[in-house]
């Protein structure tokens, strides 16, 4: 009850109210310019903060269908060295076995840039957690009828349940686990959705590895990536990772790799240059 007491009563509160306008009024009347810069800056992050997210996503993925039609043949060719071991594998799934057909996960399949690594009459399962790539995934498809999509999910690559354990006979990673938020989490789901000595595929850039010979790209690739500038340029993406560690500790039976540097098409993107790529088998 004493509590409720010390509450002011409503003319207290509306005296309280006026003044407090009226010193605001004073105060825009007297710096007009601080004001609008100062209203302004409060406008822009409320709408980086509600829309932020949003906007990049959509940005990205109108900047990485650029991108991908300015890929290099040779590019395609480094990447499609790895791809090679899906002539010799067989499905686990009698069907598609009878059909010479794989099941196929891709996390973070962007346009689908790698549909044309894919087999005939593959059954693809893609994840990715930004809507805004299925305008320009639809219009890429629809050049390859050979692939049939068997379920999109629009989520990350670390919150994949819904892919039943030991189901898919390869899961791709291309340029992806540069960005994901948890990255021994997205390994352990690949893992535990392959069938037993299913593949796992990866291309991914990585950190530079030769401090002696390249520490400059070294050295950006660290200041682009802590200073945020990269990642919030590209929706996430780090320059300085490594992802073989990870792969090693999640223990596949077999994980077979090498590091190389990749043939891209612009000066600004050597910093992106050095890949990792290789084949786990679980
Ligand atoms: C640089 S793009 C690469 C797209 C495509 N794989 C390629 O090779 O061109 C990175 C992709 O990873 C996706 N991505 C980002 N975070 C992810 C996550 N946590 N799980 C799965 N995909 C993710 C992005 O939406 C985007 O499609």
């Amino acid at each position: 009850m004493e509590y409720w007491k010390r509450i002011p009563d409503k003319e207290v509160v509306k005296e309280g109210v006026e003044l407090a306008f009226a010193a605001l009024r004073r105060h825009v009347q007297a710096r007009p310019k601080e004001t609008w810069v100062g209203l302004s800056v409060a406008a822009a992050s409320i709408f980086i903060w509600k829309y932020g997210q949003d906007f990049r996503h959509r940005y990205f993925a109108w900047i990485n269908n650029k991108f991908n039609h300015m890929k290099p043949q040779e590019y395609e060719d480094f990447k499609h060295k790895v791809f090679t071991c899906l002539k010799d594998l067989t499905s686990h799934d009698p069907k598609l076995k009878e059909e010479k057909s794989l099941r196929i996960l891709e996390i973070g399949a962007g346009i689908g840039a790698n549909f044309d690594k894919y087999p005939n009459n593959t059954r693809l399962i893609v994840a990715d957690p930004n809507p805004y790539f299925e305008k320009y995934f639809s219009e890429n498809k629809a050049n390859f009828p050979n692939i049939k999509i068997e379920t999109i999910i629009v989520a990350k690559g670390e919150d994949i349940d819904m892919v039943e354990s030991n189901s898919v006979d390869v899961v791709v990673t291309t340029l992806v686990l540069c960005s994901v938020t948890d990255m021994p989490k997205v390994i352990s789901q690949i893992k535990r959705v392959l069938v037993p000595a299913g593949k796992y595929i990866f291309v991914e850039h990585v950190h530079e590895w030769d401090r002696n010979n390249h520490r400059i790209r070294r050295f950006l690739q660290d200041i682009l990536t802590v200073t945020g500038f990269w990642p919030f340029i590209f929706d996430g993406c780090h320059l300085n990772r490594n992802p073989l560690p990870v792969i090693d500790a999640v223990g596949f039976s077999n994980v077979s790799s090498n590091q190389d540097y990749a043939p891209l098409p612009v000066w600004w993107m050597k910093v992106a240059q050095p890949h990792l790529r290789g084949v786990a088998t679980k």
